[in-house]
């Protein structure tokens, strides 16, 4: 996919401040400090957009990005974050089951886990719960830079098989640092825009 434009439109906290020109959205969920901004950054090949930190919970908000004047990515909050006080967790879960049950233009999203481990309760809960809603999803399995050639084929059955992917779902091996996966992945996501 060849990037024109690239801006960030607003971090929203509400339904009133989502865009309102209905362009198709491609959320982006997983744990906190997985690597969300980082695969949005190398998507869209700019360095900085999504902020990233190597502190978790940086993303505490939905932030819509524009691309093309075509789509939005949408980035979200990493769960199972655990200093987070009860309270922001119960906010988060309203914020969330608010744009992921109600949000019209919401297409796909893709869930991002940790290729180098088995998948996190969270992440078999958060993949239930799409697969309850009936969400497209795509499976990123990031951080593959960092599992060594001949364990891959484990770690992609191993998670396969712990999150229950259904058929339909594509689970993508990628990387941040190296690009692998990131045609595979724009490959994928235009079935959506
Ligand atoms: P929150 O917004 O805090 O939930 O985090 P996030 O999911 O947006 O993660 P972020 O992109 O900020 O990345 C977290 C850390 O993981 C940073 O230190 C990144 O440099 C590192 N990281 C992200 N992707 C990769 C990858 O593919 N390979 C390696 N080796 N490191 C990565
Ligand atoms: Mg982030």
């Amino acid at each position: 996919m060849k990037i024109d434009q690239a801006k960030f439109i607003i971090s929203a906290v509400k339904e009133e401040q989502y865009p309102k020109n209905r362009f198709p959205e491609i959320a982006l969920a997983g744990r906190s400090n997985v690597g969300k901004s980082s695969l949005i950054n190398r998507l869209i090949q700019r360095r900085d957009l999504a902020r990233t930190s190597s502190k978790p919970g940086k993303t505490q908000t939905l932030n819509f990005y524009e691309i093309n004047e075509k789509f939005y990515f949408v980035d979200v909050p990493g769960y199972g974050y655990a200093k987070v006080s009860k309270q922001e967790r119960n906010k988060w879960g309203e914020m969330m089951e608010t744009y992921f049950e109600t949000r019209g233009p919401l297409k796909c999203i893709i869930l991002i886990t940790d290729l180098r481990h088995k998948p996190t309760e969270d992440d078999k809960q958060m993949y239930a719960y799409m697969k309850y809603l009936q969400l497209p999803a795509i499976i990123v399995a990031t951080k593959a830079d960092k599992v060594k050639r001949n364990q891959r084929k484990k770690h992609i059955e191993q998670m396969k098989t712990e999150l229950q992917v259904i058929d339909s779902d594509p689970l993508i091996p990628f990387s941040a640092v190296t690009g692998e996966g990131k045609d595979i992945v724009w490959r994928e996501l235009k079935r959506f825009l």
